[in-house]
């Protein structure tokens, strides 16, 4: 595994925020790793076509500490829902183990909260009843539900918005009630599967700049998959590159020393920056071309 050499800041900046990142006291042993994936491989068995075998994913191992914000990129069609999927507890892998706060994970991650790729709102329950309706299944009193939703719709900016619909409202609207859900049950652990790849780049980067605030503010674990390796750079503390498929793995890593807060548009000008994206690009380059290669032969 390729990896950039990490100034002793940059080890420091990490372990302070991991501590703090808790927020729930002193970190405890064995229990600073919010989400481990430990040699995860996923084979699926095609249902037609004499029940052909394809390894998306392969011996891939990947951690992320409380309170740290790790993004993984890779090409398309590589495997990084598969292995958000693995990590929510939606999919059973293959092989390999999946450990939550230093326990197996068994069926369903219920210390983590899941933002979908696609759309995810029910078509029929307003922006309010979308957003409470995690709260409502978990059991919270309706009333109770309804004034935490409210205060997350505000959150998000979408005060005044929660009886719409899902289709009155715009791509970006949506996405906000996406990530108001997500958040509301205040989960120890957020995974995001490239929550802002459908937004244009204005809204995508006020979006970005609200998750890195809500983030700031909590500092929960955060697996964040995307393709975009700027809005990676911008936004986490480690950088994982994922290979071209089949048998996908991390093949690099890269501690993302630019200092907090930040602003994504802005910290796109450091320095520091332009160099971890050219060392990143020059891991990834050829995994995309790979993976495009692919693709085109499907
Ligand atoms: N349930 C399934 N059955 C069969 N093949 C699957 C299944 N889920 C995923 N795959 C295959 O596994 C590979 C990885 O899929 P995955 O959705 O994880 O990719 P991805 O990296 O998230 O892609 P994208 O960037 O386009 O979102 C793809 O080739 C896909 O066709
Ligand atoms: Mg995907």
């Amino acid at each position: 595994m390729r990896s950039m050499p990490m100034p002793e800041s940059a080890v420091l900046d990490r372990t302070t925020a991991a501590a703090g990142g808790l927020g729930h006291g002193a970190v405890r042993a064995g229990e600073d790793v919010a989400l481990a994936l430990d040699r995860i491989t996923c084979t699926f068995v095609a249902k037609e076509g004499g029940g052909q075998r394809y390894t998306a994913v392969s011996d891939a191992t990947l951690e992320v500490k409380a309170g740290e914000f790790v993004s993984v990129v890779g090409p398309t069609g590589c495997g990084k829902s598969t292995l958000l999927n693995v990590g929510a507890g939606l999919l059973a892998p293959s092989t390999g183990q999946v450990r939550v706060f230093g326990q197996p994970l068994q069926g369903v991650n219920r210390r983590a909260g899941y933002m979908f790729q696609g759309e995810a709102l029910l078509p029929w329950r307003s922006a309010i009843d979308n957003v409470m309706a995690g709260l409502e299944f978990a059991g919270v009193d309706r009333a109770e539900a309804r004034e935490r939703g409210e205060d997350w719709l505000r959150r998000v900016g979408l005060g005044g918005f929660g009886e719409r619909y899902p289709h009155q409202m715009s791509g970006g609207m949506r996405k906000r009630t996406m990530l108001a859900q997500t958040l509301i049950r205040d989960p120890d652990i957020i995974l995001m599967d490239e929550p802002f790849s459908a937004l244009d780049i204005q809204t995508r980067q006020l979006m970005e700049n609200e998750v890195l605030e809500l983030w700031m503010a909590k500092r929960r674990a955060v697996l964040f998959i995307t393709h975009d390796l700027d809005e990676a750079i911008a936004m986490s503390d480690r950088v994982v590159v994922l290979s071209a498929g089949p048998g996908t793995r991390p093949i690099g890593e890269f501690v993302i020393d630019l200092p907090r807060p930040r602003d994504v548009a802005e910290v796109r000008m450091h320095p520091r920056f332009v160099e971890l994206h050219a060392a990143i690009w020059d891991v990834l380059r050829e995994e995309v071309l790979k993976g495009y290669a692919q693709q085109k032969r499907k």
